[in-house]
């Protein structure tokens, strides 16, 4: 008797074990994932670890628990934010991986609830599936009043004065019938452009660089500072409706055409198809055009376009009936990893870079990968040797997401970080607080290579066909020792080059000629100053209007301009009071460089008039508000001090507020704004 029921029980037990460890592991990675964002596996093996408590909870109902990462929706708010409860809950979508699971997953299934014919079409939207985040944006009588991330689904976090910063988004709503309530969802996220600057920023300044766009998104919206985000630029696209009151939509593309006419991003590559022949036809097309978009994309997601087939088809416990995610292969791949080499940056940091047994990973051949910088390497355990796991993910170089520790046979080789420049033999350091190990050498080949190709590039001096190859030259000939001596280049001197011929050494000359009369910002960001990106040069051209001027600057003026805090300030401060830079750019100037000034409005009605705005602004954007006081002469600045001279005050001011109060600066609305500036 006690025999048979230990038999019967056993499978059961070990099942159950299994049941509680995929739950425990689940939410583990739920964790890394929505919370830390900094995932350990990737989706694929989430997937499978999902599927495998979902079947085993399908034949073994009773063992299902309420707390099962199976019976919610993602991952727990992080706690930093006021928490916001969704009044529809934001659904995830089940994947596809195949034109096969399509058919089934969606267009079969569909049908079969519906009591149509398997021959009936279906009509499905398609979109491309954003790889950022989720948020729901409320409209109240078309005003923008609270954002959300998605959260588990049920609850996320308050994320409205960071949102408030996406350009592009309205925060009012144009046009006509405008819906008393209108709750609009889509996916926040990054262009790579902005995502491999903001990661060279990070790596410039010695921080740890993210991992891929969605972690820069989320990283840049979860900031609990909104100045922060503001300098990311975040986009959104709509892809759904949350609650609506004083507006019936009858599809998903008359949704998504109302609410991109009254200003609503909404993504121009979305297509209505007649049948699922035609969704799966996009699935292709769109795996072809992802290489090409400016921006990551996961896959594509299809939807039933009629609202009333929608709402019939309804939703199982996780995700909608009426769409699928159709997801791309992962671009990640196995390799060996051979070698790791160092290669020394503009202001000489040294990262570690792997060196790959060449894999093709969705259709590019990679050798390459960076491993970020020494800390990674070391937190990872990456060894010479080593089979690990790399991913493309919408960085220039690929990356190493980790080790598969199992395949060691032994013979791998930890690497340490160097003590001194590869190439220049100079002692390296780490400056505190910084992950980074940077080379001292002044005079270091790599840092003078780097920072010549800096000063030529596209945003900077913009020296056409002054590129990789030719500065390579010009190196090795011992022709160039600082950005002045470009200029003092002869047609002789690049007759000399290997396959360089008479009228390709004109065009060189003439474009150096032409960088002469450059911008005063290209000029500033092209000197190459440590945090000293497009933006800032901008900002700096602005409000020192020339060279002199800036030269002279002192840390607290530096200090009072845009977006300029005490570090960058100190950083332009050192950079200018230095002896070598000072005559580089004094026998550049004497080479005929001469920026141009940018002429300062004058004579506005705001003319040296100091704004701050604080607190939640609803009549105008930070950057509207900005170019408005720019147009008319003023500055906005970021905190109060004496020499403010109005502070405006939007919803929920705080320090700001305080400050300009003890101080008796003007604090005016956003109303009394408007009526300073004319405006009607
Ligand atoms: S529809 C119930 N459309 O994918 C419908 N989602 O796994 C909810 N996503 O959390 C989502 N692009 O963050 C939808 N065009 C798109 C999307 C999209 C990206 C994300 C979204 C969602 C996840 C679903």
């Amino acid at each position: 008797m006690q025999l048979s029921l230990l038999e019967n029980s056993t499978p059961t037990l070990n099942v159950e074990n299994r049941m509680k460890e995929l739950r425990t592991l689940l939410e583990y990675h739920n964790r890394r994932y929505y919370q830390l964002d900094a995932p350990e596996i990737t989706d694929a093996e989430y997937d499978d670890l999902f599927r495998e408590l979902s079947a085993l909870e399908e034949r073994y109902p009773e063992l299902l628990t309420a707390d099962s990462p199976t019976q919610r929706i993602g991952g727990a708010p992080g706690g930093r934010f006021r928490t916001v409860t969704h009044q529809l809950p934001m659904l995830s979508l089940e994947n596809a991986t195949n034109d096969e699971e399509i058919r089934a997953k969606l267009d079969q299934r569909v049908k079969k609830e519906l009591g149509l014919a398997e021959s009936a079409p279906v009509a499905y939207m398609c979109e491309p599936k954003m790889d950022g985040l989720a948020v729901e944006l409320l409209y109240e009588q078309g005003v923008l009043t609270v954002a959300s991330t998605r959260g588990d689904g049920i609850t996320g976090e308050d994320v409205t004065q960071n949102i408030r910063t996406l350009r592009g988004l309205p925060l009012r709503l144009s046009g006509d019938d405008i819906p008393a309530l209108l709750e609009v969802r889509g996916e926040v996220y990054l262009s790579l452009a902005a995502f491999q600057k903001i990661n060279a920023d990070k790596e410039e300044n010695g921080e740890p660089p993210f991992a891929n766009p969605r972690n820069a998104a989320a990283g840049s919206l979860r900031q609990l500072d909104s100045r922060v985000t503001a300098r990311r630029p975040l986009s959104f696209f709509c892809y759904a409706p949350g609650r609506v009151q004083g507006a019936e939509f009858s599809s998903q593309q008359d949704f998504l055409n109302r609410v991109a006419a009254w200003g609503v991003p909404v993504n121009p590559l979305t297509r209505l198809v007649e049948s699922v022949d035609g969704a799966v036809a996009y699935y292709h097309e769109m795996q072809q055009q992802r290489e090409l978009l400016p921006y990551e994309i996961d896959g594509t997601v299809v939807k039933v376009d009629s609202f009333l087939l929608q709402r019939e088809l309804g939703e199982k416990s996780r995700s909608p009936l009426w769409a699928i995610a159709c997801k791309f292969p992962p671009r990640q791949a196995e390799t060996q990893l051979e070698d790791i080499l160092l290669s020394v940056g503009r202001t000489g940091v040294i990262t570690p870079v792997a060196q790959l047994r060449p894999v093709v990973i969705s259709g590019v051949t990679v050798s390459r990968a960076t491993l970020h910088n020494w800390d990674e390497l070391a937190a990872k355990d990456i060894r010479i040797g080593d089979t690990v796991v790399v991913e493309r993910a919408g960085d220039v170089i690929p990356a190493v997401v980790r080790v598969i520790a199992e395949r060691r046979s032994g013979s791998e080789r930890s690497v340490l970080p160097p003590q001194v420049c590869p190439e220049c033999g100079s002692p390296v350091v780490r400056i505190e607080g910084e992950v980074a190990l940077r080379c001292m050498g002044i005079s270091c080949p790599s840092q003078l290579r780097e920072s010549i190709k800096h000063f030529a590039s596209r945003g900077a001096m913009d020296i056409e066909g002054l590129g990789d190859k030719v500065v390579e030259q010009l190196l090795s000939l011992g022709l160039v020792h600082t950005v002045a001596d470009l200029y003092r280049l002869t047609k002789d001197d690049f007759m000399r080059f290997e396959r360089m011929g008479d009228k390709l050494a004109s065009n060189l000359l003439g474009a150096l000629e032409v960088s002469k009369a450059c911008e005063l910002a290209r000029f500033i960001f092209a000197l190459g100053i440590r945090h000293v990106g497009e933006r800032t040069a901008k900002a700096l051209a602005q409000a020192f209007g020339s060279l002199d001027h800036l030269e002279k600057a002192t840390v607290e003026e530096l200090v009072s301009v845009r977006d300029i805090g005490a570090t960058v300030a100190q950083s332009i401060f050192t950079f200018l009071n230095n002896q070598d830079n000072r005559t580089v750019i004094s026998q550049l100037r004497e080479l005929g460089v001469n920026p141009a000034a940018v002429a300062k409005t004058v004579g506005g009605r705001l003319n040296g008039k100091n704004f701050v705005f604080t607190g939640s602004l609803t009549r105008f954007s930070r950057d509207g508000a900005r170019k408005l006081v720019e147009d008319q002469g003023g500055n906005v600045v970021g905190s109060v001090s004496r020499k403010t001279d109005y502070v405006v005050a939007g919803d929920d001011a705080g320090s700001k507020l305080i400050k300009a109060r003890e101080l008796g600066i003007n604090i005016i609305s956003e109303e009394d704004f408007l009526d300073l500036l004319g405006t009607p």
